[in-house]
């Protein structure tokens, strides 16, 4: 029987994807999660995907004490996957401090509690491709120049790395892998785990499956002027299911201690980039749903174009993402006519 892995966040998109993906195989999982981007009936989807019901706390990363008294309670996990955290580009503009105390102060607590513990050693950590900014060469490397932050939700992920590479150095016994993702869309294969957006999308895939199912008017393609073949920005699309699984390998690495030093790096892409347009006739083709869209200005902070050198992941962590757009397209949409169908009621 495999350990106990907390994940915190563990209710979110990516989180839940990897709980399943954990428990499948063969893993304990404890789940820590404010609800504050989720909904309790996620947990309830998750045992149905898996079978099997994992354990859940309701907390706040930034109470420490609470904290501090979880981890005294679970003191055999094995291993933490850390996601808790905002994710919102805008509104890390409009309030900072929000971010850098749940993002940043979140860690550190958390840190500091895997310090204090006698097992939680392992750690997890959900980065972004954000730090890389414009990369001056493209397909973007895991050695590639970190950009100063286009957004404070940016930089909480930046400071996250120092601050966990800072603590690798030191004695407390820390060592982590951060995960680099590149744009994650698509859902669960099983339509019953997908992306909750809160209020009205920001991100590309949520708002074309709210476009198609009615629940948005029109989708607005940002920018037709862009230095790319039909001139719309180019992303580097992965599928969720494909992400979960990553962490499961790089928890493993940990556990098995085949890691060549105390705070690795991966990138968690397909390696290929696809314009905006290209997402948008993907998923006209593979739903057959015509997509009411129009152009408009640039989004100011968008980056041109990005995609990853997988080179890294494939040979040193030994994961290579498997679905392609199509299937990112599709489970996304199957996703969506469930929610649409009441599955969340
Ligand atoms: C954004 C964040 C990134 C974060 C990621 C996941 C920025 C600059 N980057 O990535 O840091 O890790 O979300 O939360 O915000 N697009 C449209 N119409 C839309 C929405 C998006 O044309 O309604 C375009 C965008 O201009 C972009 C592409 O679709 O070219 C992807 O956008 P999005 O899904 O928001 O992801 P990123 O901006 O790449």
């Amino acid at each position: 029987m495999a350990g106990k892995i907390l994940v915190t966040g563990g209710m979110g998109y990516i989180g839940s994807h990897t709980v399943v993906e954990l428990q499948q195989s063969g893993y304990q999982v404890v789940i820590l999660d404010n609800l504050s981007n989720s909904e309790q009936g996620i947990l309830d989807l998750i045992t149905r995907v898996a079978g099997v019901k994992p354990e859940f706390v309701q907390l706040d990363m930034q109470n420490r004490e609470r904290l501090e008294g979880f981890f005294r309670e679970h003191h055999d996990l094995e291993g933490v996957i850390h996601f808790a955290a905002y994710k919102a580009v805008g509104e890390s503009v409009e309030n900072p401090l929000m971010y850098y105390r749940n993002n940043v102060g979140s860690l550190v607590n958390l840190l500091d509690c895997m310090t204090d513990s006698p097992a939680a050693k392992n750690l997890v950590f959900s980065s972004s491709c954000t730090v890389y900014g414009q990369p001056d060469t493209l397909p973007v490397s895991e050695d590639a120049p970190v950009k100063p932050a286009m957004s404070p939700y940016g930089n909480t992920k930046q400071i996250s790395e120092e601050i966990i590479e800072d603590t690798c150095q030191a004695n407390g016994g820390l060592e982590a892998i951060s995960l680099r993702y590149f744009n994650p869309i698509g859902a669960h294969e099983s339509g019953l785990l997908g992306e909750l957006p809160l209020g009205v999308p920001n991100n590309l895939v949520p708002f074309i499956t709210q476009t198609a199912i009615g629940k948005r008017a029109q989708l607005t393609v940002f920018g037709k002027d862009y230095d790319t073949p039909d001139g719309t920005c180019i992303r580097d699309y992965i599928h969720v299911s494909d992400l979960a699984r990553a962490h499961v390998v790089a928890l493993e690495r940990l556990l098995a201690k085949q890691h060549q030093k105390s705070h690795e790096i991966f990138n968690l892409g397909t390696g290929t980039g696809y314009s905006v347009l290209e997402a948008v006739n993907t998923f006209e083709q593979t739903t057959r749903v015509k997509l009411n869209w129009k152009f408009s200005d640039r989004r100011p902070g968008d980056v041109e174009k990005v995609w990853a050198d997988t080179g890294t992941a494939n040979k040193v962590l030994g994961w290579k993402a498997e679905r392609g757009l199509k299937e990112m397209m599709s489970t996304a949409w199957q996703w969506e006519v469930n929610l649409n169908d009441g599955l969340m009621d």
